[in-house]
């Protein structure tokens, strides 16, 4: 069977601020298995989200490539990255990104759209999710009319809709008071489960980092 899991093969990312060069990311190896889960922690400003945004194609390193089975995702051109990213990958971040003209269950069926799904078969999937997790009074509300908590619900629900391989969260909890952060990891791990996905999570929060198999530490530029 191909290997899907995902390789990152000496990733080194800089940015230029003015005439000095500040070396973020300096030599990463590592390769992340589907079906597992990663704690990615490390001080503020050690690399943490341009890492994450680098796995996961929102950005390019200055150096190195990250395969997919035999695929360099780098070599896919913009439209081909859309597509791969929009099956392969969900995304979650500290702050939701859901579009506010549009209702939860419309934000939550843009990905099955997006990948050709009908819009009768994805509301019906979009209401199933939402009642997995407590929100089937909000299926018509607008991001404005939820609290912290219910909007990143909403938004995994979002990332997870393709049942994606893997699930990056970059401190997904990071806006969240104990009780919701929990809420929030609890359902990570339990799309893990069910999907079987694997879940890459940046996050200060020892009781969210503590809870996936494997915790690296991002330190100097390198995962340790
Ligand atoms: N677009 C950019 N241009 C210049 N410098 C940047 C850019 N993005 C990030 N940096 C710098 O790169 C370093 C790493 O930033 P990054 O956001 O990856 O850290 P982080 O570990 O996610 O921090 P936090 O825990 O605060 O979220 C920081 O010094 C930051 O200022
Ligand atoms: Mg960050």
């Amino acid at each position: 069977m191909e290997n899907l899991n995902l390789q990152v093969k000496d990733i080194f990312k800089s940015f230029w601020s003015g005439e000095k060069e500040l070396n973020v990311l300096n030599g990463i190896n590592f390769e992340f298995q589907t079906g597992n889960t990663y704690a990615i922690t490390g001080a503020s400003g050690s690399g943490k989200s341009t890492l994450i945004h680098i796995l996961g194609g929102l950005d390019f390193p200055t150096k190195g490539q990250i395969f997919w089975g035999q695929k360099n995702i780098f070599d896919l051109n913009q439209k081909q990255k859309e597509l791969f990213l929009n099956s392969n990958f969900g995304f979650v971040f500290q702050f939701h990104y859901l579009i506010k003209e549009l209702s939860v269950i419309e934000n939550i069926i843009l990905p099955g759209l997006i990948a050709g799904k009908t819009k009768k078969e994805s509301v019906q999937k979009a209401e199933f999710l939402l009642n997995k997790v407590g929100l089937e009074d909000k299926f018509d509300s607008y991001p404005t009319q939820l609290s912290g908590g219910q909007l990143q619900r909403v938004s995994i629900l979002r990332a997870i809709f393709n049942e994606p391989k893997f699930l990056l969260a970059d401190e997904p909890t990071g806006d969240l008071d104990a009780k919701n952060a929990q809420i929030i990891t609890d359902l990570l791990l339990l799309c893990r489960k069910e999907f079987g996905m694997g879940l890459i999570i940046c996050s200060h929060d020892k009781a969210v980092y503590e809870r996936m198999d494997k915790i690296l530490t991002l330190k100097d530029g390198i995962l340790q």
